[in-house]
């Protein structure tokens, strides 16, 4: 299947799910994630604010908050489609942006260098235990990606009905270090 149709497929399945059905999947997703080692020592952590049916975010925006981390989230540009780190001190400092995303405001001063991002939490549509990665077809998070440190860690969150046998991928698809579901943990080996 190419990823449009994938993208097709896994948006309908996903949006089938039900609050009751998805929220002890958020629960199961943020614990395993929050338990990670690289989770827990990274300083600064770029999030993303749910939407469309993604795993939720603000429990994990709320614990990188109150472990006193640096915790930044996308603003987008469509025109350029081009996406920036913003620091977050609050879930109540929010505006709707573009697509409808949640995002903080743009504050010159509170942009963050992609130099000084250890960790990147992401959202997607698909997945596959290889590191692969299907979005929404814009190309935000692949510009994105390549820009972070090399030791930067790049870490998914889905629900284990995004997961396949393998998405395809092509060149200027970044792999993924690691990938949560509410069923475990892949890890790159
Ligand atoms: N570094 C880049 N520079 C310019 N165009 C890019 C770059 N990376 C990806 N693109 C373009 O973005 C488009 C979408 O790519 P793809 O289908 O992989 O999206 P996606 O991974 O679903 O989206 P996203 O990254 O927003 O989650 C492609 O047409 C691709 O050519
Ligand atoms: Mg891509």
């Amino acid at each position: 299947m190419n990823k449009k149709e994938l993208r097709k497929q896994l948006l309908a399945e996903r949006q089938q799910l039900t609050r009751e059905q998805r929220a002890p999947w958020d629960a199961a997703i943020f614990k395993r994630l929050s338990e990670m080692e690289e989770v827990q020592q990274a300083s600064t952590i770029m999030l993303y604010l749910d939407f469309r049916g993604e795993v939720e975010s603000e429990e994990m925006i709320r614990y990188g908050l109150a472990a006193g981390k640096r915790v930044c989230a996308p603003v987008t540009f469509k025109e350029e489609r081009r996406m920036v780190p913003v620091l977050i001190s609050s879930l109540d400092q929010l505006r709707e942006g573009a697509y409808g995303i949640r995002e903080p405001l743009h504050l010159p001063e509170r942009e963050v260098r992609v130099e000084e991002i250890d960790l990147v939490v992401l959202p997607g549509v698909g997945f596959d235990r290889q590191g692969g990665r299907l979005g929404y077809g814009g190309g935000y998070y692949d510009r994105f990606l390549p820009k972070l440190r090399s030791d930067a860690r790049k870490i998914a969150v889905a629900y284990e009905l995004q997961v396949v046998a393998e998405v395809p991928m092509e060149e200027h698809d970044t792999p993924l270090d690691a990938l949560v579901t509410e069923a475990g943990v892949w890890r790159r080996t």
